[in-house]
């Protein structure tokens, strides 16, 4: 039986990268006879262009069937209008919460090689291996009312934070356990200083924490996280926090790694599959990048790394997925640099050369 895999390319740099990652799995899944089925769909600006919306219901529909859904980036100058109805933005949204991805883990490994690329000491970068939980389908991304209005006093506007302690346990839960797999450390992240949502937050963290005696758990203000993310990276393991916070962490987390290009995601839910496992949206955590879209300098690392945890956290593929994440250490190592990983008289290479020299380790890794 094959797994059905549901492409959405996206806008800008979207579908170079995704173009590359797809060649990257279907040669591993070549290698290890794994039968995979792809469907494309359109979402993002593409969408808003030809269906007069960000995410059609027929590719809602196909996502809802998939068994892991692969993603490129969505958004661009030409739909930035943020008084528009119909934004690209809003099919990410929709995705994430009609098939209840709420747990977004974001891996942050120093390589090597490219200790040089991050604008922070070497040995401060050194051996900084952290996975953030990003809690995806909550807080102040989806919680009523969220409007601009008239008020007495001329315009006002008003967002949301809501959580409920079944969606902040669920994902903590999640990072207990895949602490356990790890270095055994868990930092929950919150506002407990200031905000409601998250002193219930810190509540039920410190709650579940009594469950996994084994974990190292501690909690930190998200002001002075953001600190110690720069300062002392190697302390941490898996970070847990509410939705925003994490999108502003990871952004930060990115630099640890030397370009944000280089970061992958999944985004998984309580869902399991045809293969038993769960049910994931796999992206690259980097923009659309509109300003060099089309001209091959895309760095397609994020995307294939992204296909990698697809056939581990979907598939069950850990082996496979790991021959992948070798397969770019090993070009990395060999010094090949797309332009954003930067590096001093470096030749730089395109997306498309990228990509091939990543199969081509895979190849010569399995023959
Ligand atoms: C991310 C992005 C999105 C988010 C945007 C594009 C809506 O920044 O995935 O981190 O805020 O979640
Ligand atoms: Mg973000």
């Amino acid at each position: 039986m094959a797994y059905k895999i549901l492409v959405l390319k996206g806008d800008g740099i979207g579908p170079e990268v995704v173009g590359e990652a797809l060649q990257v799995l279907k040669t591993v899944a070549r290698e290890a006879a794994i039968d995979l089925e792809f469907r494309d769909g359109v979402i993002g600006g593409h969408a808003i262009d030809a269906h007069g919306t960000p995410l059609p219901d027929e590719v809602l529909k196909h996502a809802q069937d998939a068994d892991a859904i692969l993603l490129g980036a969505v958004g661009g100058p030409k739909w930035d209008n943020p008084n528009a109805n119909q934004r690209p933005e809003q099919a990410l949204l929709g995705l994430r919460k009609a098939l209840g991805l709420f747990a977004n883990l974001r891996p942050v490994r120093a390589v090597k090689e490219l200790l040089g690329s991050s604008p922070l000491k070497p040995d401060l970068v050194s051996g900084v291996d952290l996975v953030v939980i990003r809690e995806l389908t909550g807080g102040i991304y989806y919680g009523q009312p969220s409007e601009k209005r008239r008020g007495k006093e001329g315009r006002e506007a008003v967002d949301t934070c809501f959580y409920n302690e079944h969606e902040i346990a669920r994902v903590l839960r999640f990072g207990f356990e895949l602490a356990r797999e790890r270095r055994k450390k868990l930092t929950s992240v919150d506002k407990a200083n200031v905000m409601s949502s998250s002193r219930l937050w810190r509540e039920v963290a410190l709650e579940l924490s009594n469950e996994y005696k084994d974990i190292a758990f501690e909690s930190q203000l998200v002001d002075s996280m953001a600190m110690h993310l720069i300062r002392r990276p190697k302390d941490f393991d898996v970070i847990v926090t509410e939705n925003m916070f994490g999108d502003i962490l990871t952004d930060e987390a990115s630099v640890l790694a030397g370009s944000m290009g280089l970061l992958p995601s999944a985004s998984l839910g309580e869902e399991l599959n045809s293969a038993g496992f769960r049910v994931g949206l796999f992206e690259p955590i980097h923009g659309s990048a509109p300003d060099i879209a089309g001209r091959d300098e895309a760095n397609p690392l994020g995307a294939i790394l992204s296909a990698a945890m697809l056939l581990e956290h979907s598939l069950g593929l850990r082996a496979e997925a790991e021959l992948i994440t070798q397969a770019v250490d090993a070009v990395l190592k060999e010094g090949h640099r797309t332009r954003d990983l930067g590096g001093a008289g470096t030749k730089f290479i395109g997306c498309k050369a990228m990509g091939r020299l990543v199969r081509e380790k895979l190849e010569a890794a399995e023959s």
